[in-house]
């Protein structure tokens, strides 16, 4: 198990917190490990009504580790993160996040897979995948637009264009936003509790219910994105930009035709 992944158990309820202060939370492999094994364990203990998903009162988490990316990209679905995400999009009891500070890259696609989002007005959201020489992941390319429009969904995913806790709330990605961490974190967790006072079988059907509309189109679009973001991983353009986030330096994709 990751020493950066903490978990705490409080009756029903189980809260995953993603604790890497010094990496801002960067997702390592052991940590996607850790969390597909965590939900996985969860999604077989009917003693588990519903699992809590944070990085704290200051920072949700800057996404996947960006050396790791360089030094051991992901390949496919067999990849550490993909069995996360797979745990996560196939996970049957709801699933709160408690989002505040940064929550970059996967950080926010995540939460197109949660059921309850709460957020901190100031929480600084983006996908910076074409900045970074990749491409959206996780079925964003298909939820987004959906939920936000063509317009607004290509300035977040062509422009990587950052958007704040409140701003999420606004288009529908965030249940509420609150004013500060704390407040963020007690919210979602108050709201994941009353999971626990419902009837668990009529919570997971109905879950599985208001998930199943376009669902095996999800399923497609998120193998057509992963097997994409894979190859560009590996492109000259991603290996510039993650790089120059190693370097801190902009990155130059001058070059590039
Ligand atoms: N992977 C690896 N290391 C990361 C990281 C990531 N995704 N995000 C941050 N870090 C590291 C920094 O390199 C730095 O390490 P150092 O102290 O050893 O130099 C440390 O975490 C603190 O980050 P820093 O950038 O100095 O903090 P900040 O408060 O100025 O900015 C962020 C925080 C999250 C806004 C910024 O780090 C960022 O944009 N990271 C995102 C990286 C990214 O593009 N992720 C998406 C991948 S798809």
């Amino acid at each position: 198990m990751s020493e950066h992944l903490l978990i705490e158990r409080d009756g029903g309820l189980l809260t995953l917190r993603m604790h890497r202060p010094d990496k801002k939370n960067a997702l390592t492999r052991a940590m996607y490990t850790s969390m597909a094994e965590t939900l996985d364990q969860a999604e077989r203990d009917p003693s588990v009504r519903a699992v809590l998903l944070t990085g704290g009162e200051d920072c949700f988490t800057s996404g996947n580790d960006v050396a790791d990316f360089i030094q051991a990209p992901p390949s496919g679905l067999n990849s550490e993160v993909f069995h996360f995400m797979r745990a996560l999009f196939d996970f049957s009891k709801p699933v709160v996040a408690a989002v505040a500070g940064p929550a970059v890259g996967i950080g926010t696609t995540l939460l197109l897979h949660c059921d309850l989002v709460y957020v901190a007005r100031g929480a600084q959201l983006k996908m910076p995948f074409v900045n970074l020489g990749l491409c959206p992941e996780y079925g964003s390319s298909l939820i987004l637009p959906r939920l936000l429009g063509h317009a607004r969904a290509a300035e977040l995913l062509l422009l990587g264009q950052a958007f704040t806790g409140e701003q999420a709330a606004a288009w529908g990605i965030a249940n509420q936003a609150l004013d500060d961490g704390a407040a963020t974190l007690s919210k979602a967790r108050e709201m994941a509790l009353r999971f626990l006072q419902l009837a668990p079988s009529a919570v997971v059907d109905s879950k599985r219910l208001i998930r199943a509309p376009g669902r095996e189109e999800l399923r497609r679009v998120i193998e057509e994105e992963g097997a994409l973001f894979g190859q560009r991983l590996r492109s000259p353009e991603a290996i510039e930009a993650l790089t120059a986030f190693m370097q801190r330096r902009p990155a130059d994709f001058t070059r590039f035709a």
